[in-house]
């Protein structure tokens, strides 16, 4: 299978960086590579929203924010060009066309933004679409979809399988708006239903057994 492996920011830097994280999952892309084709998104997490937050204090504008955002989620995504060993790339992709040559040169793309107005889940997405993935798997700091936001509602409740018109409805209203907090943004939602792409949003602990979760042994939440 050729796979979309997106790793929220959160993840990879929460308070600091989870080297330990990084090399697992690194270790575990290189072992499944012999049977898939991975290419890795990273997101901005919890540096990029310091920034942008520091800089809209500041009166920066939108689009200026977005640059910032995606220069960190490139350099959160460079921890992976250590771990990776040969299978990295020399550099990070900066657009689809770049990683698709990358991939096709037998190494591991890595992706952080790729251009201002959206965040590095809708850059999942379209990547999703211009590689022909077979799945999207998107891993993040909640362990799944919920009918709405489990931070700001206690009531929320995690959805095992949902269709993308479903997401698209429950995602509809999040702001697009440099370091939101959103399980998939809605310009993400809406390549992913266009395309129809399968996509499965699991939590940190499933990033431990990638394996499984490509097999569809997870707790997460499926997007058919
Ligand atoms: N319907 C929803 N289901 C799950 N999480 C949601 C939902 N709506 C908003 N969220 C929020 O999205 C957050 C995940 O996004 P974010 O913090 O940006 O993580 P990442 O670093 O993985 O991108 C969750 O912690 C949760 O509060
Ligand atoms: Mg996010």
């Amino acid at each position: 299978m050729r796979i979309v492996l997106k790793i929220g920011g959160s993840l990879v830097f929460p308070e600091k960086i989870d080297v330990e994280l990084v090399k697992n999952v690194s270790k575990q892309i290189i072992s499944l590579s012999k049977n898939h084709e991975f290419l890795i998104v990273v997101g901005g997490g919890k540096i990029a929203r310091e920034y942008i937050g520091a800089l809209k204090s500041i009166g920066k504008d939108d689009t200026f924010l977005d640059y910032i955002g995606m220069e960190v989620a490139k350099l959160n995504a460079s921890l992976f060009m250590g771990a990776l060993g040969e299978n990295a790339p020399v550099e990070i992709s900066n657009d689809f066309k770049h990683a698709l040559t990358t991939l096709n040169l037998g190494k591991i793309p890595l992706l952080g933004g790729t251009h201002p107005g959206h965040t590095t889940d809708a850059v999942s997405s379209m990547l999703s679409e211009f590689v022909g993935a077979d799945l999207f798997l998107r891993f993040t700091n909640v362990d799944g979809v919920y009918d709405k936001d489990p931070r700001k509602y206690q009531d929320a409740k995690k959805l095992s399988k949902i269709t993308h018109e479903k997401l698209l409805e429950i995602v509809e209203g999040t702001k697009a708006e440099a370091g939101v907090n959103t399980v998939i943004d809605p310009l993400a939602a809406k390549i992913l239903k266009r395309s129809n792409i399968k996509t499965i949003v699991c939590g940190k602990e499933e990033l431990s057994n990638i394996k499984s979760v490509i097999e569809g042994k997870h707790k997460g939440t499926e997007i058919f």
